[in-house]
């Protein structure tokens, strides 16, 4: 039986440090799981100083908990094999890591659509667009038709279980900025296709960031970002260069008007507001709110003006805000 399921998701356009998060706190969980996307996500994950990416294999890894891949997520398979390598040869029990049989396989040909097709939509060109395609359409080859046997999960989930999102709110396929998004449920409801009923969910865990990131195409990160030396500073200092793509980040300051409706609209119960040390060490406090831009004159000021916005939505009330660095890893 499960006891509780607490989900870890992504309040923005993704790349808010959902996996130092799952990393952080997966000792106290059976099994930690991911419900959708794959090889698009990109989870930077530090362990004892030493820095490892990851794109399928859940956080749970590192804390040699029971890894699980749900019949949501896309499998790119040997992308798949050389994560495993790479986690076996840093000394990871990769045999607790298991695919659900109805996760879907991802082909050359749906890479080789994506490139041709959808690279004006910024995509990660890893095949998961076509891929979800085909599964709608009912003739995607799913894990249990093509991976050996003991890569299939065939247990049932029990005890307390951690759900951690790839991608964001933002990206999501039916509430993101369309057609800028990616193609999975990326709202935390979306880990209940792990297999386990919406009255299990504890705690709704969102990751933000002290200030906005756009990898790929999105007309609110508009392209005259780019000009703005400050901006640029902080692309610098936080390493905003993504880890599928190794693209440069578009950065705006953060939009509090959106972070509040992704709050709302995923049900986020605590909240984690992840590189505040960059804008700290940057010494530069702006955000968006009513669609003005506003500049306070110490981090302190800007984080009191977040919390009493943040802890008053009445529709929403958070239980707890955590201001987080990363420059400083963990
Ligand atoms: P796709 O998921 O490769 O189809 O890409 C669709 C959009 O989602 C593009 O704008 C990507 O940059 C974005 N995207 C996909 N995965 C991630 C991620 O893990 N982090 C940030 N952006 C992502
Ligand atoms: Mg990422």
């Amino acid at each position: 039986m499960i006891n509780s399921a607490d989900i870890i998701y992504g309040l923005a356009w993704g790349d808010e440090g959902k996996g130092k998060i799952a990393n952080a706190i997966a000792k106290d969980y059976d099994f930690v799981c991911r419900w959708n996307g794959g090889p698009n996500a990109g989870h930077t994950v530090y362990v004892n100083g030493k820095k490892y990416k990851t794109h399928s294999v859940p956080s749970g890894i590192f804390a040699g908990k029971k890894c699980i891949i749900g019949p949501g997520c896309v499998i790119n398979i040997s992308k798949m094999l050389e994560e495993l390598r790479m986690l076996t040869m840093a000394g990871y029990d990769v045999n607790l890591v298991k695919i659900h049989p109805n996760a879907h396989i991802i082909t050359e040909e749906h890479i080789a659509y994506d490139k041709e097709h959808l690279g004006h939509l910024g995509t990660t060109a890893q095949g998961i667009a076509p891929c979800y395609s085909d599964k709608m359409l009912r003739r995607g080859k799913r894990a249990v038709e093509v991976l050996e046997s003991n890569w299939i999960w065939d247990g049932e989930l029990h005890g307390n279980v951690l759900c951690e999102g790839a991608q964001s709110v933002w990206l999501d396929i039916d509430h993101g900025d369309y057609p800028y998004v990616t193609s999975s449920t990326t709202m935390p409801y979306g880990a209940c296709s792990l297999g386990f009923s919406p009255r299990k969910i504890n705690r709704l865990i969102g990751v933000a960031k002290i200030y906005d990131t756009k990898s790929g195409v999105d007309p609110l990160f508009p392209e005259t970002l780019w000009n703005d030396p400050v901006l640029n500073k902080i692309i610098e200092l936080g390493g905003e260069y993504g880890s599928t793509t190794g693209r440069k980040r578009l950065v705006n300051w953060l939009n509090l008007d959106k972070l509040r409706k992704s709050i709302i609209l995923s049900g986020c119960t605590e909240l984690i507001i992840n590189k505040c040390d960059v804008l700290e060490q940057i010494g530069e406090f702006k955000l968006i709110h009513g669609n003005e831009l506003l500049h306070f004159t110490s981090f302190e000021s800007m984080k009191d003006y977040v919390t009493n916005i943040m802890l008053h939505i009445s529709d929403n009330p958070i239980h707890d805000i955590k201001w987080s660095g990363d420059v400083e890893k963990i």
